[in-house]
């Protein structure tokens, strides 16, 4: 899906210490029920860390707690970190996002404005950046829908819900093809 990205400010930090940009860019969906990396302090510079939660997805737990993608780690994403639409042209979400390309911690917590086209036209949704997706292209925002396939991480949804490692439905795109 393609998106024109609108706006970007930052919604948690102080105003005016980020340039507001627009251009466009390539919307995606996934939910790999992994600790957003937003969730790490050393990764928030100056804001408080995306709330990342226990395996009943509601109980918040510490940010040094290791994420339940890697060997180990107990923590995961939190239930409430779906998106919900506001009428039929406006919807919130959160999004992993990729500016350049790479892992740009600096953008954690940033927010951007979606103006749809294409098949959607008309819509917008407003997202907060709370993952950075190394796995990702230039300007590509991944939003987080439950069942919207796990992605490269395989371990979240199997350990916190006994999903099957692939997820549910595929493994990219996941219960909505
Ligand atoms: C949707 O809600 C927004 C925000 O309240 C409002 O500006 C917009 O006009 C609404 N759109 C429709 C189609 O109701």
């Amino acid at each position: 899906m393609k998106a024109f990205l609108a706006a970007i400010a930052l919604c948690v930090l102080a105003i005016g210490s980020e340039a507001k940009v627009s251009g466009s860019g390539t919307t995606t969906r996934y939910w790999d029920c992994c600790k957003p990396s937003c969730s790490w302090k050393e990764n928030v510079a100056t804001s408080t860390p995306v709330n990342s939660c226990s395996k009943d997805g509601t109980t918040k737990v510490d940010p040094s707690v290791t994420s339940g993608c890697d060997s180990d780690g107990t923590s995961y994403v939190c239930n409430n970190l779906q998106p919900w639409a506001v009428n039929d042209t406006l919807a919130y979400g959160y999004v992993a996002a990729s500016f350049t390309g790479g892992v740009d911690n600096s953008k954690c917590c940033v927010c951007l404005k979606l103006t749809f086209t294409n098949a959607l036209a008309g819509k917008t949704m407003i997202v907060q950046n709370v993952n950075t997706g190394g796995d990702l292209s230039s300007n590509h925002f991944d939003i987080q829908i439950p069942g919207g396939g796990v992605g490269i991480f395989t371990r979240g949804c199997s350990t916190q819900w006994n999903a099957p490692q692939s997820g549910w439905g595929q493994q990219y795109g996941g219960a909505f093809h």
